[in-house]
């Protein structure tokens, strides 16, 4: 099975990026073959900073490096590696009515937040669509959010093949996640926009500072607390091993625990994942040339794969290049 996932280098990832997707991403990498890239066109709708960009692009190389993706396992590599996604993006805009995209959910939200209304913006999800459909993908795990345009590249696959009477695209499945809810540090769903992120790779000083600061309610320490109401216990949950979930869970329920030592608590676990993972990105950072390695490598091999399903796609539509054109 082929599975595709793109990431948007698009600021710094937090707790709710790893636990939402990159843990997942991680995790299929065992029996999988993974195509994840980083997705820095789509970044472009949002940054127009070029030293940001590239900053970003290469913070979720290191970003994923470190939490434990194996370039020997995965091909990690840069979406603009593969440039062919774009001309896809255009031959698929051909097939697509402009109704389609006009439903898209998320560019309405997009908007709704401020985001400028470019043309770039407003197709998103052709370009999304094209770089599922380049490597002829089976699933691709995403989040909620996402599902929409999954669905679009399904109509969009179907529709490209329809118009040309040819099963020349595959129509892919989405992979949900389970339905995580992360809360940030002020109990809304983590996320960078609201400001309540627990970053993945700030100091541990700060790291510590905001678990510190995670909102709870005025309960007295020596009464019992409920678990199932408070932020703390909702990330411990998805942190801790079930034992000892268990043994918080027992100590909610009994009282005499404050929550500034539920907090500690919370602060070992997060750092025992995000402790020794600092220390790999630090190695990662001070040998650039070992990244740039492994997104150039990625990079070639999506390439090639990319390149065969173009030429099918170009021979059923009739576009005829000079050869050597591609390559
Ligand atoms: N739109 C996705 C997001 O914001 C990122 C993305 C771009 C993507 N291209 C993709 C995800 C292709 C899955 C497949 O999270």
């Amino acid at each position: 099975m082929r599975v595709l996932s793109g990431i948007q280098s698009s600021g710094k990832l937090h707790l709710g990026n790893y636990l939402g997707a990159m843990k997942q991403h991680i995790e299929l990498q065992e029996n999988h073959d993974c195509f994840f890239f980083i997705a820095n066109y789509h970044s472009l709708t949002t940054i127009q900073d070029p030293t940001l960009l590239r900053q970003y692009t290469l913070d979720v190389a290191l970003d994923y490096l470190a939490l434990g993706l194996d370039p020997k396992k995965v091909k990690l590599f840069r979406q603009s590696d593969v440039p062919e996604v774009t001309e896809l993006a255009w031959i698929l805009s051909t097939v697509t009515g402009k109704g389609l995209l006009e439903r898209a959910t998320s560019y309405k939200d997009k908007v709704a937040k401020d985001i400028a209304a470019s043309m770039g913006l407003f197709s998103y999800p052709l370009l999304m669509a094209a770089d599922i459909l380049i490597y002829r993908s089976d699933l691709v795990p995403v989040g909620k959010d996402q599902v929409q345009h999954i669905e679009m590249t399904q109509d969009m696959a179907v529709h490209f093949n329809t118009t040309y009477g040819r099963e020349v695209l595959k129509r892919p499945e989405p992979k949900l996640n389970e339905a995580l809810v992360v809360p940030g540090v002020d109990g809304q769903k983590m996320s960078k926009s609201y400001g309540n992120a627990i970053n993945l790779f700030d100091s541990p000083a700060e790291i510590k500072k905001r678990i510190m600061g995670i909102k709870t309610d005025s309960t007295p320490v020596a009464d019992p607390k409920n678990p199932d109401t408070c932020n703390v216990f909702a990330l411990y949950k998805l942190m801790a091993s079930p034992d000892e979930v268990a043994a918080l869970r027992e100590r909610y329920a009994r009282g005499g625990m404050g929550y500034g030592e539920a907090k500690t608590l919370l602060w070992e676990v997060v750092e025992r994942t995000l402790g020794p993972a600092r220390e790999r990105r630090a190695k990662l950072a001070a040998d650039p040339g070992c990244v740039e390695d492994v997104l150039t490598t990625a990079g070639r091999r999506a390439r090639s794969v990319a390149r065969e399903v173009m030429e099918d796609v170009r021979d059923a539509c009739g576009i005829v290049t000079a050869k050597g054109t591609h390559g």
